[in-house]
């Protein structure tokens, strides 16, 4: 049967179908290499692009794995999603041990150095990864701003400085800011919202925001209608939406399934909807793998088994689309 991309590709949408894929699978393992070739049109850079991989030491840069991902990506005709350049829990060690005074300077040395790297080779940037707090912590009972380093020195204007140089570095590249949690109605989305009408109050150069859609359990599940209407609310502020991250845990394969299309569809009806693209392949590596730690922690979170064999969720999406 046609691929998941060959079918978004013949469909009038032509959405861009992606996934998050790691050097090393693609490198030792030929099924995990075709999956990723013939079924997918986007690649998201799991974890090879976040500050802790790419960015060892104050004068180290680490590019290997990203240009074999962004290599592959464009042998393989796929537009490349880069993940991330500011996530306060990706960091390393000597990044955490900036003085404060100094933290503006490396982050935004860190956006010119590794976004310029890349221009011309990735099509959008996750420019700010979780900006919210997992808690609904803040005075009016939403989650505040995720607490880390660059927040510490420069309280909510890191997100507009980080989305400042990344424009600077990158002019072509649209600039993403990905969140998890905030596809149901609740504190969550209502902060995040907010968020994203103070950074356009500001002029920040934001093109759009990012939906993770992990699904853990069952009070995750995403309600496709309630997602579509978050969706059309950023385009009435002018902002793309995508599916950046979505899996599903611990369900039967049909639940599964059931998820899996549901929120497709909800990202195919809302034509600012950009991309939907999945955290990983198959339950052979899943996506909770560590990355120095190959082969990698499994689950059945993903539409391909472990045996690369196909679930219910990949015949659904195909029915999707
Ligand atoms: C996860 C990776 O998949 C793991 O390999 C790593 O050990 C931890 O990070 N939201 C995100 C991703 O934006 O960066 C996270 O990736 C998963 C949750």
């Amino acid at each position: 049967p046609d691929s998941l991309r060959v079918l978004a590709d013949t469909t009038g949408r032509r959405l861009p179908i992606g996934a998050a894929m790691a050097a090393e699978p693609l490198i030792s393992d030929d099924g995990y290499r075709t999956l990723a070739a013939t079924q997918f049109s986007m690649l998201t850079t799991e974890n090879a692009l976040k500050p802790q991989f790419v960015h060892p030491g104050p004068d180290t840069y680490d590019f290997t794995e990203g240009d074999l991902l962004a290599d592959f990506a464009a042998a393989n005709d796929m537009r490349v999603h880069a993940h991330t350049l500011v996530f306060g829990e990706a960091n390393p060690r000597w990044m955490q041990q900036v003085a404060l005074a100094d933290r503006e300077r490396v982050m935004t040395e860190h956006i010119r150095t590794v976004a310029g790297h890349y221009r011309g080779r990735v099509a959008e940037w996750d420019v700010v990864n979780e900006p919210l707090s997992p808690d609904d912590d803040g005075p009016d009972g939403r989650p505040g701003l995720r607490e880390h380093l660059w927040q510490e020195a420069m309280g909510e204007s890191y997100i507009d400085k980080a989305f400042i140089a990344a424009r600077a570095a990158d002019p072509e590249a649209k600039l993403y800011l990905n969140e998890f949690g905030a596809e149901a109605d609740g504190p969550r989305w209502d902060a995040l919202y907010d968020l994203v009408v103070r950074l356009q109050e500001r002029g920040v150069p934001i093109d759009g925001v990012g939906f993770q859609s992990h699904i853990h359990e069952a009070g995750d599940h995403v309600d496709p209608a309630v997602l579509r209407s978050h969706i059309a609310d950023l385009a009435e502020l002018g902002l793309s939406a995508r599916i950046s991250e979505i899996d599903v845990y611990g369900e039967s394969p049909s639940v599964q399934a059931g998820q899996f299309a549901g929120v497709l569809g909800a990202c195919l009806s809302e034509p600012t909807c950009t991309s939907f693209s999945i955290w990983g392949i198959t339950d052979r590596y899943g996506s909770t793998a560590e990355h120095d730690s190959y082969p990698l922690e499994t689950g059945d979170e993903l539409p391909w088994d472990q045996q690369l064999r196909p679930k219910p969720a990949v015949a659904a999406l195909r029915d999707t689309l």
